[in-house]
């Protein structure tokens, strides 16, 4: 496997719903099935940084991804200098990949976020997407289902965050570089070492960098007929 092209932030394709898609199609290595998707499971390139550039596209696209009312419950912490990955490899349990991807992604969901919810929805009104009375409503019931409820506050963090950390997988991919999903760390050890919120919640982290040869690729899954029922 040779070395993939240098991902470049992908402005040309943002107005495109699924604008990885088209990027993959332009800059990915070409893998002719999904099961060649290389996997971050062997020992990335460790000199092969990503530039904050491409880091904040990367998080763009992963902002895609939809999440209840749009509520945008999440927060990103690319780590990417060596101080900080040699925090988090400590709180991953020395695993290696933390140092060796060019940036880690701590995907956190954020709690009690119906109460910015009218903020987070005004770009929607003011580009004349949602009338403000639309907004006012989701505004309204959102708080009345969120306010006061835990469980669901933390049940919309998982839901949001872990569609936000694909989006952000597939996004990679689609430039050319390999990813993995983690969550063997001390969570709460990590909270502390990032300084999260009380209402910010760790739900996922994601490696992102170049693949060396030897990467596994992606494993193959169950059959369809296992897991699909029809209706
Ligand atoms: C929630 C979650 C947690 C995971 N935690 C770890 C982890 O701590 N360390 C690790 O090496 N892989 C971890 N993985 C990767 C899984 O082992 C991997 O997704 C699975 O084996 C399928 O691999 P593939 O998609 O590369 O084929 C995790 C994946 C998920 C979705």
């Amino acid at each position: 496997m040779g070395k993939p092209p240098r991902p470049s932030r992908p402005t040309a394709f943002f107005t495109l719903s699924f604008s990885y898609t088209v990027h993959a199609k332009r800059h990915a290595q070409p893998h002719p099935a999904s099961h060649r998707i290389p996997r971050l499971h062997q020992p990335h390139d460790p000199d092969r940084p990503l530039s904050d550039a491409t880091i904040e596209a990367l998080v763009d696209l992963a902002t895609r991804a939809p999440s209840a009312f749009n509520l945008q419950n999440w927060k990103f912490i690319a780590v990417r200098s060596p101080e900080a990955k040699a925090r988090l490899q400590a709180l991953a349990y020395g695993q290696k990949k933390v140092a060796d991807a060019s940036v880690t992604f701590i995907i956190c969901g954020t709690l009690a976020a119906h109460e910015q919810l009218g903020q987070a929805l005004a770009p929607s009104a003011q580009a004349g997407i949602m009338a403000q009375s639309v907004v006012d409503g989701w505004v309204a019931q959102a708080t009345r289902a969120h306010a006061g409820n835990l469980q669901l506050q933390r049940d919309e963090t998982m839901r949001s965050a872990s569609l936000a950390a694909m989006t952000l997988m597939l996004a990679a991919q689609g430039m050319g570089l390999a990813t993995g999903a983690m969550i063997g760390l001390d969570l709460e050890g990590l909270s502390r070492a990032f300084g999260l919120t009380e209402r910010e919640i760790p739900v996922i982290v994601v490696t992102v960098g170049y693949p060396l040869p030897g990467n596994w690729p992606q494993k193959p899954r169950k059959p369809v007929h296992e897991v699909v029922e029809f209706a």
